[in-house]
């Protein structure tokens, strides 16, 4: 990439997202700037995209408050992006500090974990309760970040408006972690989560809930003209430090027969009895080469062999989890929709698999959901 060829990618940018007031505003700056676009040239080959140096330049700011580029970012403020021209003190801040975003940009990529994809998750593990509701469930999630999704059972997660036909409030409805998606589609009227007794998370690079340089990576990689995000966000790294999942350094496909097996021995001895193992995924898979994806249900047979009761819940992009049926989204959407997360179950009990569904379909940050139960 050359400094031109990174000027026009903020260009392109900021013609792409020209409704978000500040990076739009932003990226308009650097791209009629070669000191501040040519930043980007510190990030490896293919992590050159201007959403790296918007999470850097944004990083910068959440650790430094009182720079003046910090009172344009709602993240910091609490307002909302006032009124005037962000790009001269945000571009003082890129130069007076531009070592520092460099060495960012040279070792970081851009990395998420979205609490809101609790909606439609919190649909699958509800839905995968439905036929043993009094067992209890120990939660594995494969590549599971900082494990905020492992809370899902402790969040207000709204499924559809409330009180609209077909939808429900799952979790906890006074907690002030609040998901929301709108229903599409289908009926969750009726989905109860199941009492939830174990939480492990399995990543190759787990963020540990007291590793705030880490924490901070997350926050910054989601973007200030989004209250709603950083606020659930925020509320949701607080639930988790409150009570923190277990995380476990390891690959979501090699090391999963020992991670669960570790988690179900736990959780039973916690519940007092054989629980059901719940192992999930949510845009993790897809990191996954495509042959290596099938061993996970190899795994999870193997662990379900002697009865237990074992799912696997995936919202992954389409193709992603082996051994889902076809089902074309318009049969159930209609022609306007192009979903790109599906929500697939397999599950095996007293020792088989059952066949396994398609539920539906979502937002990838489960803004929306389609459901076919
Ligand atoms: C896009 S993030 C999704 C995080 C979280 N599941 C969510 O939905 O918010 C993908 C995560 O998968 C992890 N990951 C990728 N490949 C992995 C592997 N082979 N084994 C374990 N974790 C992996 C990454 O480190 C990252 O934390």
């Amino acid at each position: 990439m050359t400094v031109a060829e990174a000027r026009e990618s903020f260009a392109r940018f900021a013609e792409s997202f020209s409704d978000l007031t500040l990076y739009a505003a932003i990226c308009r700056g650097a791209a009629g700037d070669d000191d501040v676009a040519g930043l980007l040239l510190a990030a490896q080959p293919g992590q050159r995209r201007p959403v790296l140096l918007l999470a850097a330049l944004h990083d910068l700011v959440l650790s430094h408050p009182d720079l003046r580029a910090a009172r344009w970012y709602p993240s910091v403020t609490g307002a909302p992006v006032p009124d005037g021209d962000p790009w001269p003190d945000v571009r003082a801040a890129a130069l007076a500090h531009a070592d520092a975003l460099r060495e960012v940009l040279a070792t970081r990529q851009t990395q998420t974990n979205e609490a809101n994809r609790a909606v439609h998750l919190a649909a699958l593990v509800a839905s995968a309760a439905a036929d043993v509701p009094d067992v209890p469930v120990a939660l594995v999630e494969m590549g599971t970040s900082a494990g905020l999704l492992l809370g899902l059972d402790r969040y207000r997660v709204e499924v559809g408006a409330a009180g609209a036909p077909g939808a429900a409030v799952l979790g906890d409805p006074a907690s002030p972690v609040r998901c929301h998606g709108e229903l599409r589609g289908g009926s969750v009227e009726g989905l109860r989560l199941p009492r939830v007794v174990g939480r492990v998370g399995l990543d190759l690079d787990p963020v540990r809930h007291d590793d705030d340089r880490e924490l901070r990576w997350l926050e910054a990689c989601l973007w200030p003209d989004q209250p709603e995000r950083l606020d659930r966000f925020r509320a949701a790294v607080a639930a988790l430090r409150a009570d923190p999942p277990r995380l476990v350094r390891g690959d979501m496909v090699a090391d999963l027969g020992a991670v669960a097996a570790d988690a179900v021995r736990d959780a039973d001895a916690r519940a007092g009895g054989r629980c059901h193992l719940v192992v999930f995924s949510s845009w993790a898979l897809t990191y996954v080469d495509p042959p290596r994806r099938a061993e996970v249900g190899e795994t999870l047979a193997a662990l379900a062999a002697g009865g237990r009761p074992v799912s696997w819940l995936t919202a992954e992009p389409p193709g992603c989890a082996p051994g889902l049926p076809d089902v074309e989204p318009t049969d159930w959407l209609g022609e306007a929709a192009a979903p790109d997360t599906v929500l697939g179950a397999r599950t095996w009990r007293d020792g088989a698999e059952l066949p396994a569904a398609v539920r539906g379909w979502s937002h990838p940050h489960g803004s929306w959901v389609s459901w076919r139960g």
